[in-house]
């Protein structure tokens, strides 16, 4: 077993060659220490289809500009700004729910429906409402060739139709969020609003406006931002929120003991910020949900100069690939019981790991750690004190098990649940 600082670092497995030699360390046993080094590890460099969907934003950049983007994002998901965005989160969900309405009793695929929630979240809290064409149709081919390299001197010459059908979306996504940037800016000069916005975009659009020259952002910083925050604020979260509702429908005592403590905080209102602190057995529920089937379930670092790991001596420009789902399927840590559904583990997150906060990790760890992690969560506790206050869960028949890691971890063929109605005026 593996705690920080430990010398056990697990198995080596060959799983991809590129021209550079590139081999990739898969262990459950790894330590801290190469998530917060951040000399000796760093972000590789992204995969062509990685690439097209995130561009050089956030996630993938290094240094100063890294620190510059960070302080925007720190103050964008933080705080305020979070609580001020919880009534859109609820709108979002009214609508979703809405629709519902319609199809009580009748089986639901929430997969689906909670991508459109998701995007329709992020699009009205980070882009104020609108829509980025495009971005859904990029993350499906980028997750179906998520660990294909370009052969450089083929690729000069010959493009696959995923390849070609990508750069034309990457285009369209560039010419959506120019379109929205242009009126924000339009609105400025006609005297129709004295800011770009107090959004994130807003506050991306000020930054590109900025005097200095050295602080400003460039349009295509601007637009791999927008393309960044939309994919990791959306697929994630779609995620983390499928595979809770299932497990809720599943395990129906833990379901009535999370109605009743949303009922207990919020009776029939809707949720607020204020509340969210006090629901604690729907964060252990999450935190459970997140061990299981952990969205993002390993993260990739590029060894920037050469450094040993444990016994091992890992070469510079190798890439060490942690697998966050393996961390928290480890029945060292957890125990035997590690693949069962038991969210009494997280009374208390440290208790939980044995105070090794490696054992944990579903945002990540370290200063890459995830940016939007609060807004996620607030997000989840929102729609699901909204379901749950409206409706008991089953799972349908027609489900079939089959989770697969596909840029996040997801459902092959949906998850299909039935909702029954509380309320007969519903
Ligand atoms: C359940 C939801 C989420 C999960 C499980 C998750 C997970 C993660 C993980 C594991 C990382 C670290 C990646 C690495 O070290 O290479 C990360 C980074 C990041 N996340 Fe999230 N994330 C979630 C939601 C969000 C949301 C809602 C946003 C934006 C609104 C977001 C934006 C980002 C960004 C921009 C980074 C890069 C941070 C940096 O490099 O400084 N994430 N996330």
């Amino acid at each position: 077993m593996v705690t920080p600082g430990s010398t056990n670092t697990g198995a080596l497995f060959l799983v991809g060659m590129e021209f550079e030699l590139n081999c990739k360390l898969q262990t459950q046993n790894w330590s801290k220490r190469s998530l917060k080094t951040v000399t000796a590890f760093r972000k590789p460099k992204a995969l062509y289809f990685f690439d097209k969907l995130l561009g050089d934003g956030l996630a993938s950049t290094e240094r100063e500009k890294w620190a510059r983007q960070r302080k925007l994002a720190n103050y964008a998901f933080h705080g305020e700004s979070l609580k001020n965005m919880t009534p859109a989160v609820v709108a979002s969900v009214e609508t979703m729910l809405e629709k519902w309405k319609s199809k009580e009793g009748k089986e639901i695929e929430v997969f689906q429906e909670f991508r459109l929630l998701t995007s329709e979240v992020i699009s009205r809290t980070a882009f104020g409402s609108s829509y980025l064409e495009g971005l859904m149709k990029l993350s499906v081919i980028a997750g179906r060739n998520i660990l294909k390299a370009k052969i450089p001197i083929i690729s000069k010459f010959w493009k696959s139709a995923d390849e070609i059908e990508s750069e034309r979306i990457a285009k369209m996504i560039h010419d959506s969020v120019m379109r929205i940037v242009k009126k924000r800016e339009e609105r400025v000069v006609n005297g129709e609003a004295d800011n770009f916005g107090r959004d994130f975009l807003g506050l991306l659009v000020n930054a590109y406006h900025e005097a200095d020259q050295k602080n400003r952002l460039s349009i295509q910083d601007l637009v791999d931002e927008c393309k960044t925050f939309y994919l990791a604020g959306q697929e994630t979260v779609n995620s983390l929120l499928a595979w809770a509702t299932l497990l809720l429908a599943i395990h129906t005592d833990w379901q009535d003991k999370a109605r009743a403590e949303v009922i207990e905080v919020f009776g029939n209102q809707n949720p607020d910020s204020e509340g969210m602190a006090k629901l604690k057995t729907i964060t252990m529920i999450i935190n459970e949900t997140l061990r299981l089937y952990p969205p993002i379930s390993g993260v990739i670092r590029e060894v920037g100069r050469e450094v040993q790991l444990g016994k091992l001596v890992l070469p510079t420009h190798s890439e060490v690939d942690m697998r966050i789902i393996a961390l928290h399927h480890d029945p060292d840590l957890w125990g035997d019981d590690v693949n069962l559904f038991k969210p009494e583990r997280f009374e208390g997150i440290a208790k939980a790991t044995k105070y090794n906060a490696a054992a944990f990790m579903p945002f990540g760890l370290g200063s890459r750690s995830c940016v939007g992690m609060s807004f996620a969560i607030t997000e989840v506790k929102t729609a699901l004190s909204m379901i749950l206050q409206r409706y008991t869960v089953t799972v349908s028949p027609t489900y079939v098990h089959a989770p697969a890691s596909r840029l996040t971890l997801k459902p092959q063929h949906g998850i299909q649940l039935l909702f029954h109605s509380l309320h007969n005026d519903a």
